[in-house]
């Protein structure tokens, strides 16, 4: 941990009963209330659905669109500090929610992670961490440059609005620019160069009001049809990079002067050299095993950050692999409940769907 001196105007850490209004009625905002309730807060949900996850664990929620300013300001008066659990909510809502009460993460760090562009230019640029070659792709001669300049295969994505690999398409060679720039609209796109990793882990690290700074160990990743299918952590470090990340994140969290949680994915290479992804500022599916490895979790963690409680330990007691429950895969928890050491958390979605995130299992294996 580092410590700098509380910059003025920040306020001391909030009383229990205090109102955390959090925007995103989904799984993540569900864990984030639970961990409130935990601590002593009240909690209030804003999503444009009625019937959330986290709503139905929350003392209160209004349901009304992003775009509804007086009902952001209503939402607003009545918190005492806010947050958010996805990163795809209109910057408008969030710039007139902080006119009545303190949002965390602030704007500027929402607005960094809403465009993988803007993104990728802050963590080369300002954050001054290595990232993959990329350029913007406005036409398709753009793409044609961009995938000889980066001297080998290309993943071509949308700016805005992508998750679980999602408006992305890998370009391996100039046969495939017509149709991977059809493919994905032809505009406010962005190159990259395709990493060959050996490997893809994550780093959960938390900075709180004071500049203090607590991160996980690094947590191992394995996507299957481009979701989070598992994370182990502890992970496993044979090429010796912990440090290295964790330096990586902090400088990222320190650039942003950020508050709150985030997850940092990387990519390893077989050189040990390490590459930052994308950055995602709220608490992470990879961070959800923390919920059962014998430290604060993520949410509980999140919570302290913004409420200006002091960050929570972060070192593990139990190695833990968590497996998401996807679509049907649900039905096998009561089952997985039966089994030693696993721990299931269900989302207590009303619909399963292919392909939704239905709820997790936490296995302890060591
Ligand atoms: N430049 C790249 N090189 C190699 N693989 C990539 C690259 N970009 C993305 N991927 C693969 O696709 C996955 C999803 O991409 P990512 O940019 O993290 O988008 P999402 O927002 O959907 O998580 C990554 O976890 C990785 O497995
Ligand atoms: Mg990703």
């Amino acid at each position: 941990m580092t410590s700098t001196p509380l910059p003025p105007g920040l306020a001391s850490c909030l009383p229990a009963g205090s109102v955390i209004g959090i925007f995103g009625g989904g799984q993540l905002g569900k864990m984030l209330a639970e961990a409130a309730r935990r601590l002593g807060y009240r909690t209030h949900i804003y999503d444009s659905i009625a019937d959330t996850p986290a709503a139905r664990v929350s003392d209160q929620h209004t349901d009304a669109p992003y775009e509804d300013l007086e009902a952001v300001a209503r939402f607003a008066k009545a918190s005492d500090v806010i947050s958010y659990e996805f990163e795809n909510i209109p910057i408008t809502a969030i710039q007139q929610a902080a006119k009545f009460a303190p949002v965390f993460p602030d704007a500027k760090a929402l607005e960094t992670s809403h465009d993988r562009l803007v993104e990728k230019t802050f963590l080369r640029e300002t954050a001054h961490v290595p990232v993959a070659a990329f350029r913007a792709v406005e036409a398709m001669a753009d793409l044609t440059e961009a995938l000889s300049a980066f001297g080998g295969p290309a993943v071509l994505k949308t700016r805005r609005f992508g998750y679980d690999g999602k408006g992305q398409v890998k370009i391996d060679g100039p046969r495939d620019v017509k149709a991977g720039f059809a493919r994905l609209g032809g505009a406010d796109l962005i190159a990259e160069g395709f990493v060959p990793f050996v490997r893809e882990f994550s780093i959960i690290a938390a900075r709180d009001q004071h500049g203090n700074i607590a991160a996980y160990p690094l947590t191992e990743n394995v996507h299957k049809d481009h979701r989070l299918h598992t994370s182990l952590a502890p992970a496993d470090d044979p090429r010796n990079v912990a440090g290295t990340a964790h330096a990586i994140a902090e400088r990222i969290l320190e650039a942003l002067s950020y508050v709150g949680v985030m997850g940092i994915e990387f990519f390893e290479l077989a050189n040990g050299d390490l590459i930052v992804n994308e950055i995602a500022p709220r608490v992470h599916n990879s961070g959800h095993w923390t919920q059962n490895g014998g430290c604060t979790d993520q949410f509980e963690q999140h919570i302290r950050a913004i409420t200006g409680l002091p960050l929570g330990n972060t070192t593990p007691t139990h190695r833990v692999e968590m497996t998401n429950l996807i679509g049907d895969e649900i039905k096998q928890a009561g089952e997985l409940a039966k089994q030693a050491n696993t721990f299931v958390h269900d989302y207590d979605k009303r619909d399963i769907r292919p392909g939704r995130k239905m709820g997790h299992v936490n296995r302890i294996v060591e």
